[in-house]
């Protein structure tokens, strides 16, 4: 086969078609060069996808996609739910702090056209996701990190607010006087928050906003903003978003493989699953005493998830129906 049409071939097998609200995939005949159309893998759009049970979030974000919104603006206004949630203490006002009491944000976002925005180490400002957004949209870069990001916030009008909530500040003044500063891995029921959204178009945008690890030690940072590791989309292939120890997701640049591996032909669960092996069967991995998960989407609009423990699970908004799923997981609870 000639390298164009190789190319050509590819590109479409791994495309869909957006009929109406359905998605469905299409591959080229090699013989006739005409599109085979099948609904083996038809999936009704818009698709939200997110980790952890967040409902609230994911119903935001679908109903965003409902009325006609694109899929960048669906993940943003659903993170932003759980940013503005005082009860989450781990995303966003109410974060569990660094170990010196700072309550530090990171988030990342990136849209249809491979374009993406983050920030750092952002503190006083809630949503975190929608500095970034403005960051992939009207500035130059791609991350800002700490005062810049704060400043840059303020600039945009954001305010400034206290994010360390009364609960969080109690919930730090009894760590420290049981770890001594020291600074612990704990493995929490609820962490990042990541979302992806395929819009009535066919066209997928993600998200992910987190405080990080709790008690971290000052200017730790994690997989979050990491484009790559907390999170990758790409408009041909599919989306993934990760929660859990960033250290491990960065190690392994979780998002993108999961994208990698949908790209060369496995399911999204094949895809998730295959990035946990790759973390837990390192040499001497610890694995039992950290938690990460993925939630991954291809084009096709089929759906993966996998953790280590038992407790992850992942929230699907489609066909009209919002649900938390449990994921497949390898450590029972
Ligand atoms: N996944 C969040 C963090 O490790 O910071």
């Amino acid at each position: 086969m000639k390298r164009r049409q190789f190319l050509k071939n590819a590109t479409l097998s791994t495309a869909g078609l957006a009929v109406g609200s359905t998605l469905i995939a299409c591959a080229e005949d090699p013989k006739t060069n005409k599109p085979i159309i099948t609904n083996k893998t038809a999936a009704t759009l818009p698709i939200v996808i997110a980790t952890w049970d967040v409902k609230l979030a994911t119903e935001t974000a679908y109903k965003v996609l409902e009325n006609g919104g694109n899929a960048l603006d669906a993940v943003e206004a659903g993170c932003k739910i759980e940013e503005a949630n005082e009860k989450g203490q781990s995303v966003g006002k109410g974060g569990l702090p660094d170990r010196d009491g700072n309550v530090t944000l990171d988030a990342c976002i990136m849209d249809k056209n491979g374009n993406c925005g983050s920030v750092v180490y952002l503190q006083n400002v809630t949503h975190a996701i929608s500095v970034a957004r403005n960051v992939m949209e009207n500035t130059p870069h791609v991350m800002l990190a700490g005062k810049g990001a704060e400043q840059y916030a303020y600039e945009l009008g954001f305010k400034k607010e206290n994010l360390l909530t009364e609960a969080s500040k109690k919930a730090w003044e009894k760590w420290k006087v049981e770890a001594k500063y020291k600074p612990i891995i704990n493995i929490e029921n609820h962490d990042t928050i990541g979302m992806i959204a395929i819009d009535k178009n066919g066209d997928i945008s993600g998200a992910c906003t987190t405080s990080g690890l709790a008690y971290k030690m000052g200017g730790r940072v994690g997989d979050s903003p990491i484009i790559g590791s907390g999170l990758f989309v790409d408009n041909e292939v599919g989306g993934c978003v990760a929660t859990g120890l960033g250290e491990e997701v960065v190690k392994t640049v979780g998002s993108f493989l999961v994208v990698e591996l949908m790209r060369q032909g496995k399911s999204p669960q094949e895809a998730c699953e295959e990035a946990i092996g790759r973390i837990v069967n390192k040499p001497n991995s610890d694995y039992k005493n950290f938690q990460v998960g993925y939630v991954a989407v291809n084009k096709q609009g089929e759906t993966g998830s996998f953790g280590i423990h038992q407790w992850f699970s992942m929230t699907k908004y489609q066909d009209g129906k919002n649900e938390n799923i449990q994921s497949k997981y390898i450590v029972k609870a």
